[in-house]
């Protein structure tokens, strides 16, 4: 059994204009899987019930609960490794080497899902902060699934996902056991900020960012929308900030103010120097 074809033309423009999210044709499997047991929760027998609910001016399904469902949230600590190595070994080195007015790293992890991203990289920092003597580094972990905001403020993780990225060393160092779970160390919570921001909307008013992460989310966006999201980053970023992108993404086809960096296998971006004057 399959969905309507009016339902998925309704969850797949709906969806568009509330996250930018693009579903190709043929993604009739893909609502029906990630949306029924939102429809058993809300006793429906089926997608089309619901969606036929969410329709309904002043619905009872709450659309942030659909959107939690259509989002692809998969994640885990030092993903891709590459993009932390060069953090470490090159970004950091070159943020705080100049003569700064202030010793505070704003970083942005845009789409940070549950959070292994931004607690990498606070990891990462917490490993390294004897080497910058009076800095700080300050996490902002954006995304719109409130579920995995959620999980992100909550710290607990489990035995699968510490297996996928953390090793023994770190995960003495920065969790400890609740039970089944392993639970983020309050030190490292307390460098990161979970709100919800949809990168696709105005954003509010944000610091000037030296890092900013948005990794494996352009691949469900449009190629406008990926440009008016550069733009967007382009003004947030400080002159001599950094960009990280996902493994399969790349800048160069979007905005060919960004050149790619430290030989980073095409994580790392930087704005070139004619546009940061
Ligand atoms: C595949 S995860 C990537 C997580 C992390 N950045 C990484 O690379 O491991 C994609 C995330 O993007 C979020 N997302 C999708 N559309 C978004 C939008 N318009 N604004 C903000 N976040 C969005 C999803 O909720 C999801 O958590």
């Amino acid at each position: 059994m399959t969905i309507r074809p009016d339902t998925f033309a309704y969850i797949r423009d709906a969806l568009h204009r509330r996250t930018a999210i693009h579903l190709t044709e043929n993604k009739e499997y893909l609502v029906e899987t990630r949306l029924s047991m939102l429809a058993r929760r809300n006793g429906h027998r089926n997608v089309d019930a619901l969606v036929d609910q969410l329709r309904i001016p002043g619905s009872s399904v709450q659309w942030h609960e659909v959107v939690d469902a259509m989002t692809t949230n998969e994640t885990s600590f030092f993903r891709d490794v590459t993009p932390f190595d060069v953090l470490r070994d090159k970004v950091l080195p070159a943020l705080t080497g100049n003569t700064p007015t202030t010793k505070k790293l704003h970083v942005w992890s845009a789409a940070s899902a549950s959070g292994q991203e931004a607690y990498s990289i606070a990891m990462l920092w917490d490993e390294l902060r004897d080497q910058y003597p009076g800095w700080d580094l300050e996490i902002l972990a954006t995304d719109i699934s409130h579920n995995m905001l959620e999980r992100g403020r909550d710290g607990s993780y489990s035995e699968l996902e510490i297996l996928r990225g953390v090793s023994g060393r770190r995960l003495g160092r920065h969790f400890h056991r609740v039970g089944d779970r392993w639970q983020i160390n309050q030190d490292l919570k307390k460098h990161v900020d979970f709100q919800y921001l949809n990168l696709i909307h105005a954003w509010p008013t944000l610091p000037k960012m030296d890092m900013v992460f948005i990794r494996n989310v352009l691949v469900y966006f449009d190629h406008p929308t990926k440009c008016n999201l550069f733009a967007k980053v382009r003004k947030i970023l400080k002159p001599n900030g950094f960009l990280f992108l996902g493994g399969a993404e790349s800048a160069l086809t979007i905005d060919d103010q960004f050149e790619r960096v430290f030989d980073s296998g095409g994580s790392c971006y930087r704005l070139k120097s004619e546009y940061t004057t």
